[in-house]
Order: C-alpha cells, then sequence, then structure tokens
C-alpha cells in the first residue's frame, strides 16, 4: 500500500439514483416512496427555462413537506455558465431547511468549477448555520471534465461522488450515439474469415473508456463512481446490460430517469447470494492459510491470496451495508 491513505466519502448506498423532475412535482411523493437509495430533484435539463423559477420554489417545498424517509437526497442545480446557479444554491440551502444532504453539479469542467460551489455553499450554511454539511455528487459529461476528472476529483472535502453524464458527453465529444447510453453497431469489430469465409460482428462498448476513466478518478479520491443514464426505459435488457459492465467497471451505482428502473439497479448493484457465499469461503480459507503461515492456497482450484481476502472484504462490506439498509 502507498503511504498516502486515502480518506473514503461518507458510506452511503447509492445503487440506483432516482432522477425526478422540479418542475413535476406531482411525482415526489411517489419518488419518496420507491426503493431509490438517492433521489436527485432536478432543477437542470429536465427543466424548461421558463419553469426554472418555480421549479426551484416545488423544490424548496418539498424538502419541507415531503417525508423522504431515509434516503439520500440531492438537488441538480444548474450549470456555473448560467444565471441561475447561484440562486439555486441560495434559495435551496437558506430556504430548504436542514433535509438536503447533496447538491448535484452538472458539467464540471474544472477544480476550479467546484471550488466555486464550495465557497458559495459554505457562506450559505455559515449564514444560516446549517448542522448537516452538504457533499457534492458532479457529473462528468464533457470533454473537458474527462480531462479534468483526477483534479476535480480532489478538489473539495464535499466531494461524494462522480457520475458519468453519457448525454452530454456525446455532445461534448461528438459521438454518434443511438439512444442514450446505448451501444452503436458502428462501433464493432469483424472477426477474421473462417474457413467458410464467414466473419462474426462483435460490438464493443463506446462507453468503455470513459466509466473506466471516471472509476479510477473516483476510487482514488475516496468517491463513488455512479453510472449515469440508459435513456430507452422501455429496454430493460439493454439498462441490464449497461448497468452489468458498470457494476463490473468497479460502479457503485447507475441513474434511474424512470421509477421502472430502480429495481434493476438495485438488483445489479447488490452482491448475489452466491457472491457472498463465496466471500465468506475465501475468508474461512485465507484465515486457516494465515494459520498455517501461508500467503496463498487454492480454493475450488484457483490461487487465492491477500489480495483476494481485500475483494472479500468489499464485498461483505457492502452486504452488509444493503441489509443494515433494509
Ligand atoms: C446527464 O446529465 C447526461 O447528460 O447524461
Ligand atoms: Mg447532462
Amino acid at each position: 500500500m502507498s503511504f498516502k491513505i486515502v480518506e473514503q466519502a461518507p458510506a452511503r448506498l447509492n445503487r440506483s439514483e432516482l432522477a425526478v423532475p422540479g418542475s413535476q412535482p406531482q411525482l415526489f411523493e411517489k419518488a419518496a416512496k420507491s426503493a431509490a437509495d438517492v433521489i436527485f430533484l432536478d432543477l437542470e435539463d429536465a427543466v424548461a427555462p421558463d419553469d426554472k423559477v418555480q421549479a426551484r420554489k416545488n423544490v424548496i417545498q418539498a424538502l419541507h413537506d415531503i417525508n423522504w424517509g431515509t434516503k439520500t437526497l440531492s438537488v441538480r442545480i444548474n450549470g456555473l455558465d448560467t444565471h441561475f446557479m447561484y440562486r439555486d444554491v441560495v434559495d435551496v440551502i437558506e430556504q430548504g431547511g436542514e433535509r438536503l444532504d447533496l447538491i448535484m453539479i452538472p458539467k464540471v469542467g474544472t477544480p476550479e468549477d467546484v471550488y466555486a460551489v464550495d465557497m458559495l455553499v459554505t457562506q450559505c450554511e455559515a449564514a444560516i448555520g446549517r448542522k448537516k454539511r452538504i457533499g457534492f455528487e458532479m457529473i462528468i459529461e464533457t470533454a473537458l471534465g474527462m480531462q479534468n476528472v483526477h483534479a476535480i476529483s480532489a478538489a473539495s472535502k464535499r466531494n461524494e461522488s462522480l457520475h458519468f453524464g453519457v448525454a452530454d458527453y456525446a455532445a461534448s465529444t461528438k459521438a454518434k450515439t443511438t439512444n442514450i447510453g446505448g451501444a452503436n453497431p458502428a462501433y464493432s469489430i469483424l472477426t477474421d474469415k473462417d474457413e467458410k469465409g464467414g466473419r462474426d460482428v462483435h460490438w464493443g462498448d463506446m462507453w468503455h473508456y470513459a466509466v473506466a476513466r471516471m472509476v479510477v478518478a473516483a476510487r482514488a479520491n475516496g468517491l463513488r463512481p455512479v453510472d449515469g443514464p440508459f435513456g430507452d426505459f422501455g429496454d430493460a435488457d439493454g439498462y441490464k446490460a449497461a448497468g452489468g459492465r458498470a457494476n463490473v467497471l468497479g460502479c457503485e451505482g447507475k441513474w434511474a430517469i424512470h421509477p421502472s428502473q430502480v429495481g434493476l439497479a438495485n438488483e445489479l448493484f447488490s452482491p448475489a447470494e452466491a457472491e457472498v457465499k463465496k466471500a465468506e469461503r475465501i475468508m474461512e480459507a485465507m484465515a486457516q492459510a494465515q494459520k498455517e503461515g501461508k500467503g496463498a492456497v487454492s480454493l475450488d482450484g484457483r490461487l487465492i491470496d491477500l489480495a483476494s481476502i481485500r475483494q472479500a472484504e468489499v464485498l461483505l462490506a457492502k452486504a452488509r451495508q444493503i441489509s443494515g439498509a433494509e
């Protein structure tokens, strides 16, 4: 291990993160009763410019009036390049009470963007004597943000999570997409010809680099990496495939842009029973190995070593976190 200890963000479940437009207060109660781990009330892209002011009022009222239970609650503010953003922060914190946990900052491009929001949030909290410190979720969804993702991750003590905003990322990088977060058949490889001259097409994951880069930046700074939206909410299999890949790479969860995606995310990002059992067996086998003075042993015909213990510990900690919350 490095001599540098990576401080971890507060441990929150972040398997499903449900997006709810601030301009649609009729959806708030249902969202509060859903199984989502995190809800973000949106003031940004799901709200038309003419509705921004009313949406902000709706969100402030909902922070007081709705029973959000034990959910983590976030508000997505407008971008730093708009004239809505400062008032989003000031009004939501000064008038929204203590319930809000996080602020989601969209289209973060540089660490100074985070610094600027931190300065504003710090002043608002101090001015009203807020007791609970607000944390930050940051959406990495521009080429600039992806270029600076490591510095962004380390830019504030409030930082808790990074999110891959695939829709804006595609716009920013001029990537050619089909639907939000989906695959593009043009991003594929052809196998060599077989004896009969036939060739197979293998679709590739055009988002692999972006998600993997975000995961590294997040984990190196103790933050939660979270995969963003999947637009075709009628395609549960497509959602599961995208979320499954993000899970394999190390993400903690995925956005739900429709309530039907919440359960899919919770299942994808919860360790399966068989995985938990296997992790427990690894811990037992390694405890036995250590008693015998060995650093590595075999289990089911496969090598396990001290790194296997660390992986098993991560998985068991996640399983305990989930069973503690449910
Ligand atoms: C999310 O904000 C996205 O742009 O995908
Ligand atoms: Mg976006």
